[in-house]
């Protein structure tokens, strides 16, 4: 017996580190994907051919593998098999992809369950105290939609994208979560009147601003947003790099680019455009890959 599952990678519009605080997000899934294939058998066994053989793809794995056991959905031992295209330590959520793959194939709990059964192998078993978005965004979004989540009490819709070219460009910085000050500043964050804190608050207005902008179809003006966003993120949140700052500052030259920031959990990671639509700008930077240049939501 043979069940596939596959999940999305992410990018997020707007609200970058408000999940942890109970904010609005605007991930939007794009077509990168990680596809589990499992076979049930008499031992446990995982295979990648996209990943390291020993890579650290396999806690991630052996975590949902626990936490669905924990849950009373106890798989059946077998065979696990992952493809994927989603590049990792890119700030695309390679993990919650795969984390929700895996769930997927080997369960059958609905979407909801599968982003929380998910978030709960991450913070138990990788040490990242993240927030909800990246698992619900892989579980939960739709082909051509922002979803919009309320990470307060989880509450979700599907808002349709306007018209609009998704960029990403891969500055070269691949990082693992676990490995940055991700838990510091969402300890700083808690803190009343700390810069951590007022980009919170700042970050969280944008969104509400961002929901009205996108709900009527004003890329112009939601572009301005993320422009804000990444100067929050650098000057308040401190999670960009001099590299990422740079590639922003050069896609704000760019004439139908309408806004760039980093997305992503931060120190290193991936930097969104969003464009006139046809706009190609692949001799301008180092991008993610051919088939990711233009990434499709
Ligand atoms: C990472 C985390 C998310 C979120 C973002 C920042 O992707 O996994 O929960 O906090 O960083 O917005």
């Amino acid at each position: 017996m043979s069940r596939i599952a596959s999940a999305p990678a992410r990018i997020n519009l707007l609200g970058e580190h408000v999940d942890h605080q109970g904010g609005t997000v605007l991930p939007v899934a794009v077509n990168l994907r990680t596809t589990v294939t499992y076979t049930a058998g008499d031992a446990w066994s995982f295979r990648s051919a996209d990943h390291a053989p020993d890579g650290t793809w396999r806690r991630y794995v052996q975590g949902v593998i626990d936490v669905l056991a924990e849950a009373g959905h106890a798989p059946r031992p077998g065979e696990i098999e992952i493809a994927s295209t989603v590049p990792e330590g890119r700030g695309l959520a390679s993990s919650a992809a795969l984390e929700v793959a895996v769930a997927g194939a080997l369960c059958d709990a609905p979407p909801f369950e599968l982003a929380h059964l998910c978030h709960k192998a991450e913070a138990e078993n990788v040490g990242v105290p993240c927030g909800i978005m990246d698992q619900f965004a892989a579980a939960c979004a739709i082909a051509g939609h922002v979803l919009v989540l309320d990470c307060a009490d989880e509450r979700f819709f599907h808002l349709p994208l306007p018209p609009v070219e998704l960029l990403v460009f891969d500055p070269g910085l691949e990082r693992r979560l676990a490995d940055t000050p991700y838990a510091e500043r969402r300890a700083e964050a808690q803190t009343r009147g700390t810069p951590a804190a007022r980009h919170v608050a700042d970050e969280r207005a944008r969104v509400d601003r961002g929901i009205e902008l996108l709900d009527a179809g004003d890329i112009e003006g939601f572009g301005a947003l993320l422009y804000e966003s990444h100067a929050s993120l650098r000057d308040l949140y401190r999670c960009t790099t001099p590299r990422i700052d740079q590639y922003v500052a050069q896609l704000s030259q760019v004439p139908d680019v309408y806004g760039a920031r980093m997305i992503g959990g931060g120190w290193g990671g991936a930097v969104l455009a969003l464009a006139e639509p046809g706009t190609r700008l692949e001799s301008a930077m180092n991008l993610l890959s051919d088939d990711a240049l233009t990434i499709h939501a």
